[in-house]
This record gives C-alpha cells, structure tokens and sequence, in this order.
C-alpha cells in the first residue's frame, strides 16, 4: 500500500512551471466516457490514485467545452451552461479550487464557462470531461505547455475517470505505482472501431443519493468482496486488449457487460447496501439477455447510477432503436465537427 504523503500542493510544486504567463482567453473541448473495465477503489484518496486499471471508450462530440478569460470584477465567476453559479455553491468551489491549484496564491481572477452538450436525461456523468476540459483550458490559458500525460495526471487529480477524458477513442488508464501518482495517467489506443456504437438507456434522470467517489469508499471499507475486484480487473483488462485486437466485439461486449456486473456485485455487498438499480434497469437487462438469446449481438454495462449504457455494432442500430425507444446511439469513432475545432485539444487516435 503507498503512503497518503502526496499533496496535490507537492504535485503541483514539482511539475508545474514557476511562472504563469496568462493569455487572453482559452477553450477547449474533452469528451465524456464510458469505462468498459471499471475504475472502482482508490489505493490514495488525494490523487484519486486508483486500484486497479482501467479502460473506456470516448463518446466523441458528447462532453463538455470550457472556455477561461479573465474577470474584469476581480472576483472568479463559474458560468454553467449559460447560468452563472453562485460562487458558494458546490460546483462552483469544485471549480475554483481546481483552479487555485495552478493559480498557486497568485491574483488571476477568472470566468471560467463551461457547457455540456451531454444529454442532462441521460444521466451521464459530466465531471470526467468537466475537469479535463477545465485542465486543457487551464494549460492554454496560463500556457504551460504541459503534454498530454501530464495533462491526464493533474485531470486525474480532479475526478478519477477524467484522466481518460484527454483521449478520444479507446483509452487506458494505467494504475502506475509511483507514490506521487505521476505514472497514473491515460494512454490513447492505436484502434479504431468505426462499426462501435453506444446506446445511451435512460432508466431516470434523478440525482443519485450516493455519488461514485463515496459509494467507492463505502465498497472498499465495508464489502469484504471487494477483495476479489482487483485480481479480476486486471484480468478483464488482459481480455479486453484481446478482444480489441483480435476485432472480437462479442468478447469485447461480454467481458465488458461481466466486468459492471462484477462491480455492482461488490457495491451491493457493502454496508448499508448500495444498489443503483431501478426496477427498470432489470426490464433492460432482462431484454438484452432475452434479444441475445434471440441472436442479436447487444451488451451493457452500467456505472453508479441506473441506467444502462449498451455496446453494439451498427448493423443492429435500427432494430435496437425500436426495442429500446429513446435510445440516444453515440457513434465513438465518427469524425465530428465540435471535435475538429481549431480550438480542440482532443487527439484522434492515429
Ligand atoms: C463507476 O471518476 O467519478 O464511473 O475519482 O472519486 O471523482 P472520483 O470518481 P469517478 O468514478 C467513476 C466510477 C465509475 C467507473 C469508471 O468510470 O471507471
């Protein structure tokens, strides 16, 4: 087990820049994601160090911009899509301590307007492409020219699943092992599935009663299955690498359905018991299970919350339309105009 020593002050005191050369104003544009080998248990709280690896999938143009320029009030102002947040309220201090970290006592008071163009109903989570937006938008506007691992680690440090929001496409998110958390960043890819698509189920839209970094915790001190998850992550991970070059999307799908399952399981061994699904998320599942009976080629996997993400190939698109009405399809590897800006800091994979 390492040490709780770091700070995210020491990481900052030991890669950043002394100086900060702010600009007039930056943008810039990070996907949201959905892990297909779960991130779930932290070995260090204060970096967001994780357990075990993890990898995702980008949901290309759905995500979040984050423009910064600089607030002629003097004081920081947080503008959520369109609306400007009082600065006590909890997004706006999520915020604004991010930003202190690399403003480092210095006077540089900021707007900082952030939109997410991810569907609020689909009961997606926006901070993994929140804080890396808000990271590249930093690096540009204070230009610290920071690469793109370095980028993923200080994302990292915000929300754990944003270290893999840097990246479009396949993304993994090494564990690494350094006690300053330095080698646990993301790692895009050299894949691409353009057949892939990611079906957006919305069971609720409800905010959850307990969000992923406390229902974590609440796994890793409560649930003695909980043990079992590392071992069994770092081998849906080695199957999840065949899979994606073996071109094999029904093992991709079963490993990636088998590895949420396994996550829930170890959630609702926890005490009290955390258990995200609705009545309705079991008719999903019920139905999948039964359409693969049947012969079509669909999985799911789920996060800490209700509803059902679904993992496909574009051959059934219409057919899981009609099953599943409402159905909000991403296609991950679709070039798109949002993400071609000059503006993204977004990398395709090569
Ligand atoms: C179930 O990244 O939201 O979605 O690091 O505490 O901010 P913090 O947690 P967060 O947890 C995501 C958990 C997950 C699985 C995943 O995305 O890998």
């Amino acid at each position: 087990m390492l040490t709780e020593n770091f700070t995210k002050a020491d990481i900052v005191a030991r890669y950043l820049p002394e100086k900060l050369i702010a600009t007039d104003q930056a943008e810039a544009f990070a996907p949201s994601n959905i892990a297909l080998c779960k991130y779930w248990g932290k070995r260090q709280s204060e970096l967001n160090l994780p357990v075990n690896s993890s990898l995702s999938i980008s949901l290309a143009h759905l995500g979040t911009r984050t423009q910064i320029r600089p607030s002629q009030t003097g004081e920081d102002q947080v503008v959520l899509n369109g609306q400007l947040l009082p600065v006590e309220s909890s997004f706006a201090c999520k915020v604004i301590s991010f930003v202190d970290l690399f403003r480092r006592g210095r006077s540089y008071p900021l707007i900082v307007d952030t939109r997410n163009n991810i569907p609020t109903a689909a009961g997606l989570a926006s901070s993994a492409s929140g804080f890396a937006a808000l990271t590249q938008a930093i690096n540009q506007y204070f230009q610290l020219q920071l690469p793109d691992a370095v980028l993923s680690a200080f994302a990292r440090m915000g929300s754990g699943s944003a270290s893999r929001s840097i990246y479009s496409g396949f993304v993994e998110w090494r564990m690494g092992l350094q006690e300053d958390g330095m080698d646990s960043h993301a790692y895009p890819l050299d894949i691409i599935w353009p057949d892939l698509r990611v079906g957006l189920v919305k069971v609720s839209t409800a905010v959850k009663a307990v969000d992923s970094r406390s229902g974590m915790k609440r796994t890793v001190e409560t649930a003695s299955l909980y043990q079992s998850w590392p071992a069994q992550a770092a081998q849906d991970l080695e199957k999840i690498h065949q899979a994606l070059s073996d071109g094999n999307f029904s093992e991709l799908g079963a490993v990636a359905e088998h590895n949420a399952m396994s996550m829930h399981a170890t959630m609702i061994a926890s005490w009290p018991p955390l258990l995200y699904w609705q009545p309705d998320s079991v008719v999903a599942m019920q139905k999948i299970w039964a359409l693969r009976e049947a012969g079509v080629e669909v999985y799911f996997t789920m996060d800490a919350g209700p509803n059902l993400k679904l993992l496909f190939q574009e051959k059934n698109q219409a057919l899981l339309e009609t099953e599943f009405p409402g159905l909000e399809v991403v296609a991950p590897f679709e070039a798109s105009e949002s993400l071609n800006s000059s503006t993204t800091t977004v990398k395709e994979p090569s």
